[in-house]
């Protein structure tokens, strides 16, 4: 074979001469292959039979095929491609926005007639169910914006004062959990952070929630501070930068070691009413800010997590 290059490519190339194919590249081995599964023991001639008759595609095995001539002078060089595989991918088509929108009138409309089914019967029984559609309908809401949420994150950096962001989270978590002891212990040289404070309250958040969720009554520590024993390289200015550290301790019934892989799968979930979405949103809000989560837990004892973010300031 003349040019190397061609043994390089993921495209099966192929020369012809005189009705015959004469050389090919290893991807072009592995369409013979394909083409022999499929039950076709004579490919190159179907091949060279097509590309003389002038044909640009051919399908074999529920795979369609295009036929690309480089060289139309003998002898002939060809690339032969899958057209799938320049089909923009379902990711690339399935627009989760416009998926949302559909989704948002059936669910109003869900909505709406049972909250006027509750308002309108003194049936105990009907009440109940429709209690019930109301209340897997907010799930339902809940999930679909936590899956806008997580697709195509973008933060909004910004400088926040710790003090005021720990506040705002502890009030309403002392409301909905009022069983729990929740401690706060911030470093005293920590006043202000440089990060998307909605996106970071939200992870911080999720994790507290499942903190307090996880027992009846308990203890709940927050901890925030920088750690003192590692360092961030930022690539960008090429210095070295603290990394801040949050952990949330809990006194809870731990996770067991089968499960603790589970945790940031999608939808995993050990609560009725859960969407296993919490830490998954976590994790990707601490990654979108270049940091890590790490979680450490003993059955019987309780669980920590810890959000590692690097403080890179501009
Ligand atoms: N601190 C914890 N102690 C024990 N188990 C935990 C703890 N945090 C998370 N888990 C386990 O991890 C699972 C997944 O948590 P995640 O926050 O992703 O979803 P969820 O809490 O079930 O639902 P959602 O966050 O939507 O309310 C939980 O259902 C629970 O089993
Ligand atoms: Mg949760």
């Amino acid at each position: 074979m003349s040019d190397c290059s061609v043994n390089d490519l993921n495209i099966a190339f192929f020369e012809l001469q005189d009705g015959r194919v004469t050389d090919m590249n290893p991807a072009a081995e592995k369409l013979l292959q394909l083409a022999f599964e499929a039950g076709i023991k004579n490919f190159k001639k179907v091949l060279a039979d097509r590309v003389s008759a002038g044909e640009v595609n051919f399908r074999l095995q529920h795979r369609e095929f295009g036929i690309k001539i480089i060289t139309p002078s003998t002898p002939q060089r060809i690339l032969v491609f899958g057209l799938d595989e320049f089909r923009p991918s379902l990711e690339e088509l399935f627009d989760i926005s416009s998926f949302q929108h559909e989704m948002k009138n059936p669910l109003t409309v869900i909505d709406g007639t049972s909250q006027l089914v509750l308002a309108k019967t003194s049936d105990d029984y009907i009440k109940k169910c429709a209690g019930i559609i109301l209340n897997e309908t907010q799930r339902i809401k809940h999930m679909l914006q936590n899956i806008r949420l997580l697709s195509g994150m973008v933060l909004e950096y910004g400088e926040f004062e710790v003090k005021e962001f720990l506040e705002e989270m502890l009030n309403s978590l002392s409301v909905l959990f009022p069983d729990i002891k929740l401690s706060v212990q911030v470093e005293p040289d920590l006043t202000t952070v440089y990060a998307d404070k909605k996106k970071l309250f939200m992870a911080v958040n999720n994790i507290l929630k499942n903190a307090c969720e996880a027992q009846r009554s308990g203890q709940v520590t927050l901890h925030i501070g920088l750690d003192p024993t590692i360092k961030y390289m930022c690539r960008a200015s090429g210095q070295a930068v603290p990394m801040l550290k949050v952990s949330i301790s809990d006194t809870g019934p731990g996770v067991p070691e089968e499960t603790i892989g589970k945790l940031f799968t999608p939808f995993f979930t050990t609560k009725n009413r859960g969407t296993g979405l919490g830490l998954v949103i976590a994790k990707e809000i601490t990654e979108k800010h270049k940091g890590r989560i790490e979680v450490q837990s003993t059955v019987g004892i309780g669980t920590t997590f810890s959000i590692y973010i690097p403080m890179i300031n501009p």
